[in-house]
């Protein structure tokens, strides 16, 4: 239990050492907005407030039971509380179904999370980061349900920040897990990645790097947690 734990931590729950940097604040689906939890403010609310991602960091990942409707093929905005400019890597946004249901499902076992969308660095783009790309846009972030899944619930959403990632566990994940109930009439049901597991410290293409040599253009960044699921 404490090592599954930790482990959790490390790699999914970093938000709390992170929140200086930034945070997820809410989700808008359809121009409804609903809160995300609110790092250093919720847990200390009795009773505690309702929100649609769940807590992080100090707060544990503690699955809630609250979820937003969307339907396939419908765009869902990520609004982050701010997103710092030297903070670059990339964005990726996963999901996967909760089994049984979001209310007890942890996701830190199994291939469970697939990719649904990626900002890695897109030298074609300006600024090429994700993590730029979003900050330029208000710190927001849409993707879009992919229409061939299968109803169900669902969750995740995260930044990658590599500006100190050349050092061992300098990369820092800024997770958020939102938590969706998805209708429509897709029956996709795809595999992916482990998190945690799938996230290599030791990974030289995507998270032990040293941000300047993509800059300038001497390596290829590669993102970890593979590619984007092409089912979509
Ligand atoms: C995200 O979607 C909303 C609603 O469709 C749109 O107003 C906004 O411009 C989009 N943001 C970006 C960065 O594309």
């Amino acid at each position: 239990m404490l090592s599954l734990l930790a482990g959790l931590l490390s790699i999914t729950c970093l938000t709390q050492l992170a929140s200086a940097h930034g945070s997820l604040k809410a989700i808008e689906v359809g121009g409804q907005r609903y809160m995300a939890w609110q790092i250093n403010q919720d847990q200390f609310q009795k009773p505690p407030p309702i929100r649609y991602a769940r807590g992080c960091g100090d707060a544990g990942n503690i699955p809630i039971s609250t979820l937003i409707p969307v339907n396939t093929g419908a765009k869902v905005k990520f609004v982050w509380d701010q997103w710092g400019s030297s903070h670059s890597g990339p964005v990726m946004t996963y999901m996967a179904r909760c089994t049984p249901n979001c209310e007890t499902f942890k996701g830190d076992s199994g291939p469970a999370w697939f990719k649904i969308d990626q900002m890695a660095y897109d030298k074609s783009k300006n600024p090429p980061w994700g993590s730029d790309m979003l900050g330029r846009n208000g710190a927001t972030w849409n993707v879009t349900i992919p229409s061939s899944i299968a109803q169900g619930e669902y969750l995740r959403h995260e930044i990658l920040g590599l500006h100190v990632a050349g050092k061992p566990n300098g990369a820092q994940f800024y997770p958020s897990c939102t938590q969706i109930k998805v209708s429509g009439s897709g029956t996709a049901n795809p595999k992916g990645v482990a998190l945690p597991g799938a996230y290599k410290p030791g990974d030289k293409d995507g998270i032990l790097v040293e941000l300047w040599k993509f800059n300038q253009g001497m390596v290829t960044y590669i993102a970890p947690g593979g590619p984007v699921w092409t089912g979509k």
